[in-house]
């Protein structure tokens, strides 16, 4: 391309990402799918490589992330980066108000915040553009850790369209990740039998940490800003402050709130303490601060904090309880978990009989005895955990739990590898609750979906020696299954229309659910595009397996591990040979007419004579685009049965012509 139409296209393609990117971290809404989002972010990147100069420093491609560095740049905070008085109690914060009062001698409002439990950054904008970012550190130095706050969407890289923005100023918040996204990384763990994370805060923490800014990227960190600073500032007190971030573009928690006495503070802190259960993160208490910024410079600073701003911190919900034993739970991939059983005791509303206590190391930390009172608490996470050992209440002679050598299913002895903190049971084709917990995890919604097999039955199907692997389910007959308790024709007949459905699953899922070790649902439908065929995967070198997108040395080291042991190649084989499906066609969409071109469609409900895909295809197929989401630019909704509400008010608002199945099949006749 010419280096003027590369400039133009640049531009054109910056300006398209900014404006999805802002759309979807704001308005959470997508004007386009994902794949034309990544597919105009690498044609820019590609832009970008091939004219280097022309590369912007605000440029949309900074979010994927992509430099590695060895260890951070050390920077100077501009202003301190402080930290907050703390208090616990309504006195303290009536302590607090009095010397305010006292100080200022007039009248004052505060504003309240909530206090975000995640990890504070500072963001420094000079003429528009972010120029660094960096950790808190000691409050004077933190590190430089700009590549890797660029690639969290809710930091602004640059500030365009911002009004009255000063030339140099700095924003301070807190960088977070949702329990949604949380959430999903474990899972995606347990999926591939490592173990779970422990908490999103240390989880926000240790990622901004990472070297490799990519990694950072695919962690979806967000970050919520509250304050602003630097001189000349165009605003008087925090309020028109938290104001203009959000007008500039920045995420503010809609949360804050002003008050003009101590009791309507007391009210906010009320309120949150029981709505924070229902926030998108944890939040360990509020902030109060002084909103007036010419009463804030009047009250000053001590040493390390303002005296115009405090936290009231809630209390860790905790309560002191008799251990009854440990379980240890054994993971589908052998991995062994011990879990604490508990005196059933009310915590934060709900009894609670279990906490989870992680590994081997974590009892010898904890130095757990057996009969323990042990204190548990309920963070953000949603299983408790115990945080100590009520000492005094030690039973006289009692002995430490010793975590167990052998299985406590197979018996087999437990192996520990080398630098992991996890125990495991290497028994992986003969330990009974290994064997259940592959088959539970290859029928399971994610994977093969054959929703007609529960727990009980595959536990059942085991102990009758019906089923043993995945393969065995597919010998399985009507006949067969009568013989399970409770068992009629109908749930015979569901079972035998689950498997035969899970025939028509994809590839992808199919290697899923075979239970790769490290090979969760993104890795395997990565290697499902990448290697076409089961057959093509199995023979692949290392070194081949180490070009597929986002395969590391583990991946690929269990995956050869996988296909080198001879059983596992009988099971993909008798899988094969049951019809399951083991290649993924790349589907080339074949040109019916022009009959929908320049038309755009977004799809919701469910149809009665195409599925909600083959409709998909159908447009496009016929020169139409689909759209994810309801805009002002979209031609028609293609409504079907229980569409969503919010689609249909928002076509409607937006006077969106709403068709039906069969309104869009005529519109393709008469095109
Ligand atoms: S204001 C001069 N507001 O709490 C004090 N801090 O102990 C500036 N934090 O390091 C901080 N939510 O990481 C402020 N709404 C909020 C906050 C907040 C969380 C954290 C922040 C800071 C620590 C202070």
């Amino acid at each position: 391309m010419e280096n003027t139409a590369s400039k133009t296209r640049m531009a054109e393609l910056s300006a398209l990402l900014n404006r999805y990117n802002t759309q979807y971290y704001q308005n959470s809404t997508s004007e386009i799918p994902d794949y034309e989002f990544d597919m105009m972010l690498k044609e820019l990147e590609k832009l970008e490589a091939e004219n280097p100069g022309l590369a912007q420093p605000d440029s949309p491609t900074h979010r994927v992330g992509g430099s590695v560095s060895k260890s951070f740049a050390v920077v100077t905070h501009r202003y301190p980066m402080l930290s907050l008085g703390n208090t616990y109690s309504r006195a303290e914060l009536t302590d607090f108000d009095n010397r305010v009062m006292k100080a200022l001698g007039e009248p004052y409002q505060y504003i309240c915040e909530l206090k975000f439990d995640g990890v504070a950054i500072s963001l420094r904008y000079e003429n528009g553009l972010l120029t660094c970012a960096a950790t808190r550190g000691d409050g004077v130095r933190g590190d430089d850790i700009t590549n890797n706050a660029k690639t969290i969407r809710t930091i602004p890289l640059s500030l365009p369209d911002a009004k009255n923005l000063p030339a140099d100023f700095e924003v301070r918040g807190e960088v977070f990740m949702p329990f949604h996204v949380f959430e999903a990384i474990n899972k995606e763990k347990e999926d591939i039998g490592e173990a779970p994370l422990a908490n999103p805060r240390n989880t926000a923490s240790g990622t901004l940490k990472q070297q490799d800014s990519a990694a950072v990227a695919r962690r979806k960190l967000q970050c919520y800003v509250y304050s602003l600073l630097g001189d000349n500032l165009p605003a008087k007190s925090h309020e028109e402050a938290v104001k203009l971030l959000e007008e500039w573009g920045f995420a503010v928690s809609p949360t804050w709130q002003k008050c003009s006495s101590l009791d309507e503070v007391f009210e906010y802190i009320d309120k949150w303490e029981k709505e924070r259960f229902n926030l998108p993160l944890a939040i360990d208490g509020i902030v109060l601060k002084v909103n007036s910024y010419r009463q804030q410079e009047e009250l000053g600073f001590t040493a390390k904090t303002p005296r115009w701003a405090i936290s009231y911190k809630y209390k860790a919900e905790a309560a002191a309880t008799p251990l009854e034993g440990v379980r240890y739970q054994i993971g589908r991939t052998g991995s062994i978990t011990p879990v604490a059983l508990l005196k059933p005791v009310v915590l934060a509303g709900t009894t609670v009989k279990r906490a989870s206590i992680h590994n081997a190391n974590e009892i010898l930390r904890l130095d757990l005895h057996e009969g323990d009172t042990v204190f548990v608490e309920k963070g953000g996470e949603i299983i408790p955990k115990i945080t100590g050992v009520e000492l005094s209440k030690r039973l006289p002679g009692a002995q430490p739990i010793a975590f167990p050598n052998n299985c406590p299913d197979c018996g087999a002895e437990l192996v520990r590898v080398e630098g992991e903190a996890n125990h495991y049971c290497p028994n992986e084709n003969g330990c009974p609750t290994q064997l259940k917990g592959k088959i539970e995890h290859f029928v399971q919604r994610r994977a093969l979906n054959v929703d007609s097999l529960g727990p009980e039955t595959i536990e059942q199907l085991f102990e009758l020696g019906l089923v043993r692997t995945p393969a065995d389910l597919y010998d399985l007959t009507e006949e067969k299954l009568l013989q399970l308790q409770g068992f009629k024709a109908k749930s015979a007949e569901n079972v035998m229309q689950g498997l035969e459905n899970s025939k028509k699953a994809d590839f992808g899922k199919v290697l899923f659910g075979m239970g790769i070790r490290y090979v969760g649902n993104t890795v395997a439908d990565k290697l499902a595009t990448h290697f076409g065929s089961i057959e093509k995967l199995a023979s692949a070198t290392f070194t081949e397996l180490l070009e597929a997108p986002e395969i590391g040395e583990k991946i690929a080291q269990s995956l050869g591990a996988w296909f080198a042991e001879p059983a596992n190649i009988e099971q993909y084989q008798r899988l094969k040979a049951a019809g399951l499906q083991m290649h993924r066609e790349i589907k080339e969409i074949i040109r019916e007419s022009e009959a929908l071109a320049g038309k755009s469609f977004v799809i919701s409900g469910t149809f009665s004579m195409f599925s909600r895909d083959e409709l998909k295809e159908k447009i496009e197929a016929n020169g139409g685009k689909i759209l994810s989401g309801i805009s002002a630019k979209l031609n028609y909704l293609v409504a079907g049965e229980n569409m969503g509400p919010a689609k249909l008010e928002k076509a409607t608002k937006l006077e969106i012509p709403i068709i039906s199945e069969e309104q869009l099949l005529q519109m393709l006749q008469q095109g």
